[in-house]
């Protein structure tokens, strides 16, 4: 033992108890992916993944990887700077065209495109004015810069709040400013209001950098993003996406002209102190442009299973907060209700949401963050909706007597597929399952237990 676990004991034991209390959500281990996840012999309805499209199971993508592999190999042993193939050039080539921007750079994760990014420019002489809900990843980015230039100013408005960023910029002594900001919130699931902060930014002669994991491939209607939806796409310096969200793998881009991109690629300690992203999710990224670009269909089915779940969770009563997106987040508030709400879920009726809980969002505002997809049947989100109606006022969220307006017949029908979807993926021992602990239940129930003993 050392004082390095003096950190971990305290700490663990939270995470032991809430094992023990079978409230840990976290790890849990797939044994496929996609909307319907297989553990051991259960089958989960899987409301986790930012896989928006579905797009991490095509076929299409699985082929590109497999060939990419074949050709090139499982690495290419180097960062980019000694190991750049012709498909990186090709797939920076395409994302810059699709986009309309001078240049790309292909990171291997967006972590690392956002780090790089922000570690790069800001220096003493600059204020960065970050929204208060920003993602790790911009921290991080900020913090690195912050090491490297110990005057570098960090401020951060009020979320979404043009506002504030004024009131931010107007204090600001710094020679230099730099305005930083999500498209798609990745916790609330809501939308920048682009144009209004763009114009705020351009009164300081500041440029501004948009993070737009989530909303790139997902929203907009050509799948541009949020810039898209606001038409902003060209007034925006640095725009920063990544293929583990709707393009269904991994690595991170970054767009901007010519000369700022030349330069990142040769600045960058993420680009390039780590090794490049394999030719494999090069093929499989663009792959899933080809689709992107190509068939809007997934974009609108998104967006149609969006307003389907939305809808319902909202007629049931659910605060879903500022959320107008597919990242639908069930505000509970309460840190162990929503740990409680994720368990009772999880065991009660095989559906998986991660409950976010402080400190990944702030103190009071917990909630079970809900991803709707592409891949999603409406048979599982009906399922869903209804599971949700019983436990919600089992913990009370709901008021007693709270249904949804479906039909008897739907209902039966809508369970009947998600058995089915089930014994797919999980084969029958999931249903023999189910009945054990549906017969643990009762014996339960008739000894006088509590469900939650
Ligand atoms: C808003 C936001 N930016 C950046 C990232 C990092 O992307 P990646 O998973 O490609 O590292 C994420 C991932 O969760 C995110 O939510």
């Amino acid at each position: 033992m050392s004082w390095l676990h003096d950190a971990t004991t305290e700490f663990l034991a939270q995470a032991e108890e809430a094992k023990r209390q079978k409230a840990f959500p976290f790890m849990r281990r797939f044994e496929n992916i996609g909307p319907r996840v297989k553990i051991r012999r259960g089958s989960y309805i899987n409301f986790t993944s930012n896989d928006y499209l579905g797009l991490s199971q095509d076929k299409r993508l699985i082929k590109a990887g497999q060939n990419a592999i074949e050709h090139y190999g499982t690495g290419l042993g180097s960062s980019r700077l000694q190991a750049t193939s012709d498909r990186h050039d090709e797939l920076e080539f395409r994302l810059a065209k699709w986009l309309d921007f001078g240049a790309c750079s292909v990171f291997t994760s967006g972590y690392q495109a956002l780090v790089g990014v922000l570690s790069t420019f800001p220096d003493d002489d600059t204020t960065v004015a970050l929204d208060k809900l920003s993602h790790a990843s911009i921290l991080d980015g900020v913090y690195l810069a912050q090491g490297m230039n110990p005057d570098l100013e960090l401020r951060f408005f009020k979320h979404n709040s043009a506002k504030a960023l004024r009131r931010v910029l107007s204090q600001s002594e710094k020679k230099k400013k730099l305005v930083v900001v999500e498209g798609l919130y990745s916790v609330d699931g809501d939308i920048a209001p682009l144009p209004e902060l763009i114009e705020v930014a351009r009164e300081f002669d500041a440029p501004v950098i948009v993070d737009d994991a989530h909303g790139l491939g997902s929203l907009g209607k050509t799948g541009r993003g949020c810039a898209e939806i606001h038409n902003v796409l060209g007034d925006i310096d640095i725009l920063i996406g990544t293929f583990s969200k709707s393009f269904g793998g991994i690595g991170g881009f970054v767009l901007s002209d010519r000369a700022i991109i030349d330069y990142l690629k040769l600045k960058a300690r993420s680009f390039v102190y780590s090794a490049a992203l394999p030719v494999a999710q090069v093929d499989a990224a663009l792959a899933a442009l080809d689709i992107i670009e190509s068939d809007h269909s997934y974009i609108e089915r998104l967006a149609d299973n969006a307003q389907f779940f939305r809808e319902g969770l909202l007629r049931l009563g659910f605060n879903l907060g500022d959320s107008e997106t597919h990242i639908t987040p069930l505000m509970v508030g309460d840190e162990m209700k929503a740990l409680t709400f994720g368990a009772y879920l999880y065991h009660g009726a095989s559906v998986i949401m991660m409950p976010f809980i402080y400190p990944g969002v702030a103190l009071g505002k917990a909630r079970l963050r809900c991803n709707v997809t592409t891949a999603h049947s409406k048979a599982d989100m009906g399922f869903t909706l209804e599971a949700l109606a019983a436990i919600g006022q089992k913990l009370e969220l709901l008021p007693a007597g709270t249904t949804t307006n479906t039909a008897a017949w739907q209902k039966a029908l809508w369970t009947a597929e998600s058995k089915l979807r089930g014994i797919r993926n999980a084969g029958f021992g999931f249903l023999a399952d189910e009945l054990l602990s549906a017969k643990d239940l009762v014996s339960r129930k008739l000894r006088g237990q509590s469900d939650d003993e």
